[in-house]
């Protein structure tokens, strides 16, 4: 028997989401259904709301989660009734070109739950980065609930599903910073941040944030920020360099996903410095810049899907990080808030009063 519950969908490109009546399914084999306790506002969200993803209307939004496992499906054992989880889209298969490879954090056919959920007329959801979970209770594949310590809020373990793994793992996993490296974040929001808090448990010495909003900056000194750079008022390539010897620095994270600014972040490193792209661009954007000087360089240009974290051994480890007070998760959550409230919290988002909106439940 399917369940009914109310979760926030995107109908239509760029129209204001709406609560709607859901219905989850009875688990099936290999899935799971999981009592959302949290889910953080991510900027994806209002991606998928703008049509910016993909077409696939109407979304069901949210994917920054954590909750307990409510019911399991046949042969599940990686999860029991009562666990509980942080929801993540990279439930690896174990067997496509780079699973075999040993690169699993590139897993190119991750699982999802292969039933889908619906509106109470039938029509078929499509769940935002393979999970929707703002909702009462979501369906997902059991690989997507990844088991931390239940010592730990749901408000600020969730955030641990999409934005501060992005952003952790984007400095740690992609730019691979290291002890004593020099690195700058472009876009302060909640992955830029979760970036600097990643540079920072990485070591690197000196870190400069850069936004074109000075409550960002300020924030952002607060996640480990060396220097703040408002690159609306200042030039960001000169003053990273200005702060690094006159070189750029060794890792410079886009969190922002803008030609603009990724153009920044390719001549603010120093020679052979890495560049990581984690901000999502849209599908029209377009770069142009000098091969010469992409070759000239040196060096790296990545991106970073998921901060290329493979959760089964990152979440654990920053919750645990985390409840020993060397990892700020909770600073992430600036407000928590109801279902009915996506829709303002998207509005706070785009002014920049928020780093994180969490719907709890
Ligand atoms: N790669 C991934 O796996 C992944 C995961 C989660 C989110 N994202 C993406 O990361 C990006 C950031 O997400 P968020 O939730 O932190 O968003 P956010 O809206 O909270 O933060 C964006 C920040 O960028 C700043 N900004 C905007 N334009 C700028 C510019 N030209 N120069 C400098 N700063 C600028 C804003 O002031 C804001 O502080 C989004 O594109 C989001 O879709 C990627
Ligand atoms: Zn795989
Ligand atoms: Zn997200």
């Amino acid at each position: 028997m399917a369940y009914e519950v109310k979760g926030v969908v995107a109908r239509s490109k760029g129209a204001p989401v709406s609560i709607e009546t859901i219905l989850v399914p009875d688990p099936g084999p290999g899935e799971a259904v999981v009592d959302v306790q949290a889910c953080g506002v991510c900027h994806t969200d209002l991606h998928y709301r703008e049509g910016g993803i993909n077409d696939d209307f109407p979304f069901l939004l949210g994917h920054e989660a954590a909750g307990t496992v409510a019911a399991v499906g046949e042969g599940v054992t990686n999860v029991a009734v009562g666990d509980f989880v942080v929801l993540n889209w990279r439930a690896v298969c174990g067997q496509c070109r780079a699973c075999l490879k040993g690169e699993p954090q590139y897993c190119f056919a991750t699982h999802n739950a292969a039933q889908k959920m619906t509106l109470a007329d039938g029509t078929e959801l499509s769940p935002a980065l393979g999970i929707g979970a703002f909702v009462e209770k979501t369906l997902v594949h059991s690989g997507q609930c990844t088991k931390v310590d239940p010592q730990a809020p749901a408000t600020a373990a969730g955030l641990l599903g999409c934005g501060v793994m992005a952003g952790v793992g984007a400095a740690i996993n992609t730019g691979g910073v290291r002890r004593g490296e020099s690195v700058a974040v472009f876009g302060c929001g909640g992955v830029g941040d979760a970036a600097i808090a990643g540079a920072k448990l990485a070591g690197a010495s000196t870190i400069v944030a850069v936004d074109i909003d000075d409550r960002k900056l300020e924030w952002a000194r607060q996640f480990g920020a060396t220097h703040t750079v408002n690159s609306k008022e200042t030039d960001a390539v000169e003053a990273i360099k200005a702060a690094t010897g006159g070189f750029g620095v060794d890792v410079a994270i886009d969190a922002v996903g803008h030609p603009k600014v990724f153009e920044q972040a390719f001549y603010a490193r120093d020679l052979a410095g890495r560049v990581v792209l984690v901000g999502v661009p849209t599908p029209d954007m377009t770069i142009e810049l000098p091969l010469i000087e992409v070759f000239g360089r040196g060096g790296a240009l990545k991106s970073s899907w998921y901060g290329d974290c493979l959760p089964s051994r990152d979440f654990p480890m920053l919750v645990d990080l985390y409840l020993q007070g060397r990892f700020p998760l909770e600073d992430f959550v600036s407000e928590t808030i109801g279902l009915d409230s996506v829709e303002s919290a998207f509005e706070k988002m785009h002014s920049g009063e928020v780093l994180r909106s969490v719907v709890v439940f």
